[in-house]
């Protein structure tokens, strides 16, 4: 039994600010933020909406595509690094705003990776039989704990939502999945924003090493390549689309170098949602899914790496 994505949808806020709108919050520039990041605009979310109501709009999003009824979803995962509350889940909260009942709902936080994660979770659950259709969603309200004076990071992350169903089919769907994580790197990208730390409200802000980031991302993301690859038997060459996590132009030109994948055939969006962590892989998928790229029958390759650190790989028959 394999897990088929029978739908994919996506939401990103209204609210978009550019590098230009940038230039005047911090000491920055276009050309530095595109050069760099390859991120020309990101979208933020307004006051009152969370990262339950970005992700409803996904899930909903999802559902009309393929006219699918929620009451038959039996599995919900949440990937997410910034939930609406510390319980309940935010998958309960999505559960309850979908009228679902009774099926499992949880939340995964495993950063970046955080949507590969629920992916090889749910695949599980699908290959031994214990759900049949599965709601997988990544989404993220990042700008609630970026510190906005910190150029090094206000100019990288934002908010968005993805979302993905699996469904149980004989037919080939997702072929492996693969997840790891190093805590022995959790200094290198991190968070202040925490329950022991409950006096940093307001003073919140994510810490970078900016360049020992990227150096580990690129070797990590290189190397997982190779260890998809060699657990399908599979060459470079049968990879139709590589779908990676949006980050960093670089990062991802530098995957698909080791890939020896022209870059028509990589998924690109950083540059008009920035680095939205856990939403990023679904929100790539689902907008070459719509707009006819990703065709049914096709391999695709999807990566993601993160804090953690956490990296993670899924190759999947569409
Ligand atoms: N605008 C202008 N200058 C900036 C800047 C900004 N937004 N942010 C940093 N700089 C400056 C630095 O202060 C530094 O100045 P200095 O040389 O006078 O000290 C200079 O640019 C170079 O900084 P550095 O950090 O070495 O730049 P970089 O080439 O490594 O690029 C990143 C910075 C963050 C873009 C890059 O390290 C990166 O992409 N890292 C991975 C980040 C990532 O993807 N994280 C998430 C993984 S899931």
């Amino acid at each position: 039994m394999y897990s088929r994505i029978v739908a994919t949808g996506s939401y990103l806020p209204d609210k978009i600010l550019t590098n230009k709108d940038l230039e005047s919050i911090v000491d920055t520039t276009d050309q530095w933020i595109t050069e760099r990041t390859g991120i020309k605009q990101r979208h933020l979310a307004a006051d009152n909406q969370s990262t339950c109501d970005l992700a409803e709009q996904a899930v909903r999003n999802a559902f009309e595509s393929a006219d699918i009824d929620p009451q038959s979803i039996d599995l919900i995962i949440f990937a997410t690094t910034t939930p609406d509350r510390v319980f309940p889940s935010t998958a309960c909260l999505l559960q309850q705003r979908l009228d679902i009942h009774g099926c499992p709902a949880f939340d995964i936080q495993a950063v970046c990776t955080g949507f590969i994660y629920a992916l090889d979770i749910a695949d599980k659950y699908i290959k031994t039989g214990a759900a049949k259709r599965a709601l997988v969603i990544g989404a993220e309200t990042l700008s609630r704990i970026i510190d906005w004076s910190d150029r090094s990071t206000c100019v990288l992350f934002a908010d968005g939502a993805g979302a993905v169903i699996l469904e149980a089919n004989e037919e080939q769907g997702i072929l492996s999945t693969h997840i790891h994580a190093d805590g022995s790197f959790s200094d290198l990208l991190t968070t202040n924003a925490s329950i022991t730390g409950v006096n940093n409200i307001g003073k919140v802000h994510i810490g970078m090493k900016g360049n020992e980031v990227f150096k580990k991302a690129v070797n990590t993301l290189g190397a997982i390549v190779d260890e998809t690859l060699e657990a399908n038997n599979m060459q470079k060459s049968d990879i139709d689309w590589l779908v990676p996590h949006q980050a960093n132009i670089r990062i991802i030109n530098a995957t698909a170098k080791k890939l020896k994948m022209p870059i028509e055939q990589v998924v690109i969006t950083v540059q008009n949602h920035g680095n939205t962590s856990a939403a990023s892989v679904p929100l790539a998928l689902d907008t070459a899914i719509r707009d006819g790229r990703i065709k049914r029958g096709e391999t695709l390759l999807l990566e993601a790496f993160g804090g953690g650190f956490t990296w993670g790989s899924a190759l999947i028959k569409y």
